[in-house]
């Protein structure tokens, strides 16, 4: 058993609680085709998907669709995923033998790149699951993937699993409510992942170190939930360091304020010439509890002028589609304390 790895879980026994959670994911792989995982960042949805997929002990895929990111979008670079995944996998290995491929490596490449070899490809894989991790980011791919899911729903054997923590753009990329998108209704289900209880959190921890034989104060419990809230993930990279030797607290979320700095950054460079807007509302929202529409064009509009509400509007949709704030009663705040400290480093 050891809780405090830093790699997404696969066994049950190194998968803390949750159980709630993965009982349903395991009985919706028998009742569903189509299952999906939302959370923010780091609050354990490969885990509880590998872990699940694990215990029920099925076949699957799992296609890391963060991968894209650096890539271009390109048809080309996501059947570079699959061929990856395929490679490593004897049993889908065989499967796929009626389809042309070489190897390079190890490393199996299809030797026509086009939709109707994946479709292929998932023809043969009967009633494996496919999962597409961090699915959002499929959104910009030219070739249009959730037509894709839609026809393999209707035609194939596959089971499908989404994850995504970017929780607006996995809604904008699947669009189940939209009559003109592909997967317009389709039956399907949702697990929707949330940080630890207090109590969880701590006992969490408590158990964690016990398992490396590490012996902590209840203070210092008490800290870490404080800091980092029931983020499992945070609260895993804390009991890691810690156990490992850096003995003390402040570096550890030092690390963790840094790490999440960079994802920001990352989203605020994307916005262009915007960003400054951007990260003056997560500014303006990250120093209070909570705060309210007109808080936050007042802040904006004292710095650049005026601001259009729909250009507002524009601005909070989009920090809350990419799970940097989240909205609670009309009134915005910023779900990870870390995060929240990052911001104020912008
Ligand atoms: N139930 C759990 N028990 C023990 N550790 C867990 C559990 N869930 C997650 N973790 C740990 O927390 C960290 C984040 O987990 P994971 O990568 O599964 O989350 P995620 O939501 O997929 O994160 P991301 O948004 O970064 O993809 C990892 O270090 C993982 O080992
Ligand atoms: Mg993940």
């Amino acid at each position: 058993m050891a809780y405090f790895t830093l790699e997404p879980k696969r066994r049950r026994e190194d998968f803390y609680d949750m159980e709630d959670e993965l009982n349903d994911f395991v009985s919706s792989l028998s009742k569903f085709r189509f299952i999906v995982v939302r959370g923010l960042r780091r609050y354990g949805k490969t885990s509880l998907i590998l872990t699940g997929l694990n215990a029920a002990d099925v076949k699957y895929l799992f296609l890391d669709c963060r991968l894209l990111r650096s890539a271009t979008s390109s048809f080309d670079s996501f059947l570079s995923i699959i061929e990856a995944e395929v490679s490593k996998k004897s049993w889908a290995r065989r499967l796929i033998r009626n389809i042309d491929y070489f190897e390079v490596g190890g490393v199996i490449k299809f030797k026509f790149r086009r939709p109707d070899v994946l479709l292929g490809i998932f023809e043969n894989l009967g009633d494996a699951v496919v999962v597409f991790d961090e699915a959002q980011e499929l959104r910009n791919l030219k070739f249009k993937l959730d037509g894709f899911l839609a026809y393999a729903l209707d035609h194939l054997d596959i089971r499908i699993v989404v994850s995504g923590s970017e929780v607006g753009l996995l809604h904008k990329f699947l669009r189940f409510e939209d009559p003109e998108a592909p997967l317009y209704g389709r039956p399907h289900k949702t697990i929707e992942l949330r940080p630890l209880m207090r109590e969880a959190a701590l006992d969490f921890l408590r158990r964690g170190f016990e398992q490396e034989g590490v012996d902590v104060s209840d203070d210092l419990l008490d800290e870490a939930v404080k800091n980092f809230n029931g983020v499992i993930g945070w609260l895993t990279y804390f009991g890691y360091n810690y156990a490992r030797g850096l003995r003390s607290m402040d570096p550890i979320i030092d690390a963790a304020i840094n790490m999440v700095l960079a994802e920001v950054k990352h989203f605020l460079e994307t916005r262009g010439l915007g960003g400054s807007r951007y990260s003056e509302a997560l500014k303006t929202i990250s120093a209070m509890e909570r705060c309210s529409w007109s808080e936050v064009k007042r802040r904006l509009e004292a710095k650049f002028g005026r601001i259009p509400d729909a250009t507002l509007a524009n601005i909070l949709r989009n920090l809350m589609d990419y799970g940097l704030i989240v909205k609670v009663d009309d009134e915005y705040t910023i779900a990870d304390p870390i995060l929240r400290r990052a911001i104020k480093r912008i």
